[in-house]
């Protein structure tokens, strides 16, 4: 089966030669084809250039792309989108003065959500949690990474992670997959923390390992969640059975989490609201990705990660939407990536560059996803007929795609 997308207006992140990933001031640019045709074979991408070359190419079936903007589909590397119910309430006391932090220690936040988790079956929570990933696919998501951390019991995780699996087996899109039992200190380990990193070391990561039921660890390392300490002690555990960290560092306080990261070969560290000079060059000596999860200051209204700072020190920088019932209440990658421009003062091929390609890899996926490059998979994001793809950012409010394509096919749900 072959697709031919043709007279596309412009033809965005082209990468005749697979990266890993972009840092620093390569960033700024955004290799783009003007008056461009893409081949699509067998659901990979098979060729693509200018519209001059495109005269002997057969295909089964011809997308018109006049006036559209052709882009690979963005990467999410960091949600929390299998959860139960949702937290509206929550919403209304912090317009009403309560802080999230203050939340959380009434006994809401991470714990409200594992409250109604655990009370929820795991058919229920497929139900929930599947209306999600159908939004963000239609909104041009095309790789995404689910975390648990709702459970905070064996049973809790454990039903997070199949329902992950199940959303992974039924859906076409890759699914990366993340323990996060360490999101928070349940309520039945509330004066014994120790005992519960012991749950998870050595009841629930053995379980997850021994189903296969996950990619990578994480942990919540902040004040009052995770201490630098039991981070290192729960990423070791992690290593230990084959799970590489992807951690959730820096978002209230440099405590000293991205040490740890560099120390245990993360992945990608996530968040980085507050970042310290020894952050950074922690982070230079280090192939870690960094991750800003911009929509969530956005709803908290705490800081934006520093992203000139990171950039100007050399540094690649992915964007994640961090969709959770409590401090980012939506997974719109659109959105994302114009709030990265307004308010984080990237330049919309710097916030494009860190949705797609950095984005898969910190979800590792940069051999497949993330750039148009021959032999990658056909996940792509045509636009409705645009100026530029400016457009993208700067109408932050205004849906402009038309039509999403997963291995090459268009979906629609
Ligand atoms: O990434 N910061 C920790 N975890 C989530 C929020 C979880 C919640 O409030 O439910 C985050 O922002
Ligand atoms: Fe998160």
């Amino acid at each position: 089966m072959t697709t031919l997308i043709q007279n596309i207006k412009e033809l965005l992140q082209v990468r005749e030669t697979p990266i890993a990933k972009v840092a620093g001031s390569e960033m700024k640019t955004l290799p783009t084809i003007k008056n461009a045709y893409l081949l699509v074979k067998d659901g990979l991408i098979a060729d693509f250039g200018s519209m001059a070359e495109v005269l002997n190419i057969q295909a089964n079936q011809i997308i018109d792309a006049t006036g559209r903007v052709v882009l690979p589909s963005w990467c999410d590397s960091h949600t929390h989108l299998v959860y139960a119910g949702n937290r509206e309430g929550e919403f209304v006391d912090r317009i009403n003065g309560l802080s999230y932090e203050e939340i959380a220690n009434r006994g809401g936040g991470i714990l409200n959500s594992a409250q109604k988790l655990n009370e929820t079956s795991e058919e229920d929570l497929y139900e929930q949690s599947k209306i999600r990933l159908e939004e963000v696919l239609s909104l041009g998501t095309g790789a995404i990474e689910i975390k648990s951390g709702y459970g905070l019991t064996l049973e809790g995780e454990l039903k997070m992670l199949r329902v992950i699996k199940k959303l992974a087996q039924n859906y076409p899109v890759t699914i990366k997959a993340t323990f996060l039992g360490a999101h928070a200190v349940p309520a039945h380990f509330k004066s014994n923390k120790a005992g519960y990193i012991k749950e998870i070391t050595t009841v629930m990561l053995p379980q997850i390992a021994k189903e296969k039921l996950a990619d990578y660890v994480d942990v919540f390392c902040e004040e009052g969640y995770f201490s630098v300490e039991e981070t290192a002690e729960i990423l070791q555990a992690g290593i230990h059975h084959g799970l590489q960290p992807k951690i959730h560092v820096n978002q209230f306080h440099a405590i000293g989490g991205i040490k740890v990261a560099v120390e245990h070969q993360a992945l990608s560290v996530d968040h980085l609201e507050i970042m310290t000079p020894e952050d950074i060059s922690m982070l230079q000596n280090s192939d870690i990705m960094p991750v800003a999860l911009p929509t969530c200051s956005f709803y908290l209204g705490i800081a934006y990660t520093p992203a000139r700072q990171i950039l100007e020190a050399g540094l690649p920088l992915a964007l994640a939407s961090d969709f959770n019932p409590g401090s980012t209440p939506s997974g719109n990658m659109n959105f994302v990536v114009a709030t990265a421009c307004i308010k984080m003062k990237m330049t919309p091929e710097e916030a494009i560059n860190a949705a797609t390609i950095n984005a898969a890899y910190a979800m590792g996926l940069s051999a497949t996803h993330g750039s148009i490059t021959k032999g990658k998979v056909a996940n792509l994001i045509l636009t409705k007929p645009i100026n530029s793809y400016y457009q993208l950012p700067y109408a932050f409010g205004s849906n402009l795609i038309e039509s999403v394509l997963i291995n090459g096919e268009k979906i629609s749900f």
